[in-house]
């Protein structure tokens, strides 16, 4: 049995206790939140034992095996580090950290107490992804030419409002790329193997908040392909995430809801993948009860056989190393290669 403890017990920490109780390898044996009362609901709620308010003291609990980290996303460095220190195997939530130099350092202490670190990019284990994924790597859609990510998003003023660290530089690291779009990123980054270049605008357009709520960047992957990356949360009503490649021998493009062309050849290959699933374009809390369970099921397979995570720290930066390029193209006006 692999014993997890979750620290951070707001919005997502219920789908990692949902997701570590799916896993017949794991459970979850303590929780912590700075917040000793939400602390002690959620333990009630999800019938966990031992409850803390200070992670440090989780931290030198023997009988915890592993950490999902679900604070605010400026806090994932120093307490992974932490972790990484106390030889706690780690589930973080993303963006795996919102500062390159704490990634630094992250990486140096998880290779450093041989831990398992996994960092939830959940979109890459649903069905559509890995098709895409699997159907560029094979090489029958030949040479990659244009591939583009659109995440725009809704989100209401009441969201922003609904915890102090939403929307800052110091907690939230940035807005809707760092935040809500950073799924879109890494996805775009994964299929094309990675950026190396942006030219980008970003913009507070319409929310009181000291971050960006819209942002677009031309890009140059490391393929050789060019596109876009586009992020709003100003979008009312919010759009589907959708993707677009265009390739020598066909298009791949899909949604959050399905696949809208998939032709090789000039052969339109019908293929699909579920329908309608949820989305969080427009609310956070839409997501489905399973949507962390590969992400756990992953890292209780690793930690247990010994292998690497699939979203290790090195994957997970790279969504994070994009982001902070298009932040900086922005504000000094000019390219910035990766
Ligand atoms: N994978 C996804 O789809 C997804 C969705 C939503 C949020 N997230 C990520 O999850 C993280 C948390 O987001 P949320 O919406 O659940 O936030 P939230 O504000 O609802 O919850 C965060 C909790 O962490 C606690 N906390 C803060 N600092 C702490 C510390 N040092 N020690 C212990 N507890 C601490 C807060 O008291 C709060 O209860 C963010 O990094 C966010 O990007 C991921």
């Amino acid at each position: 049995m692999i014993n997890f403890a979750i620290i951070g017990t707001g919005v997502i920490a219920r789908q990692h206790a949902l997701a570590v109780a799916m896993n017949p390898n794991a459970q979850v044996v303590a929780v912590c939140d700075m917040n000793a009362a939400r602390a002690a609901e959620f333990a009630a709620e999800h019938k966990v034992e031992k409850v803390f308010s200070d992670y440090h003291e989780l931290l030198a609990d023997p009988d915890i095996h592993a950490v999902s980290i679900c604070t605010p996303s400026g806090t994932h460095g120093e307490i992974s580090i932490a972790a990484a220190k106390a030889g706690k195997h780690i589930l973080c939530e993303k963006p795996i950290e919102t500062k390159a130099e704490k990634i630094d350092e992250l990486i140096r202490e998880v290779e450093a107490h041989n831990v398992k670190m996994e960092c939830v990019y959940q979109r890459r284990f649903q069905e559509i992804p890995q098709k895409v994924k699997a159907a560029l790597d094979s090489g029958v859609f030949g040479k990659v030419l244009m591939a583009s990510a659109y995440m725009k998003y809704w989100r209401s003023p009441d969201y922003y409002r609904s915890a102090g660290w939403r929307a800052t530089w110091e907690f939230d690291g940035g807005g809707c790329l760092m935040n809500q779009g950073v799924h879109g990123v890494d996805l775009i980054c994964w299929f094309m193997g990675g950026v190396k270049k942006v030219n980008a605008i970003t913009r507070t357009q319409l929310h009181n908040i000291e971050v960006e709520d819209a942002a677009v960047a031309v890009v140059e992957y490391n393929n050789g392909a060019i596109g876009v990356i586009e992020g709003s949360t100003c979008v009312n009503p919010a759009n589907n995430a959708r993707f677009e490649i265009h390739c020598e021998n066909g298009t791949i493009s899909f949604d959050d809801e399905g696949v809208l062309q998939w032709v090789l050849n000039g052969e339109d290959l019908q293929v699909n993948g579920p329908d309608g699933a949820l989305s969080a374009k427009d609310d956070p809390t839409k997501l489905a009860t399973d949507s962390h369970s590969p992400m756990v099921n992953d890292l209780v397979d690793s930690i247990l056989n010994d292998t690497e995570p699939s979203i290790g720290p090195k994957e997970a930066r790279k969504a994070v190393d994009t982001i902070l390029a298009i932040y900086q193209s922005s504000r000094e006006c000019r390219e910035v290669v990766l």
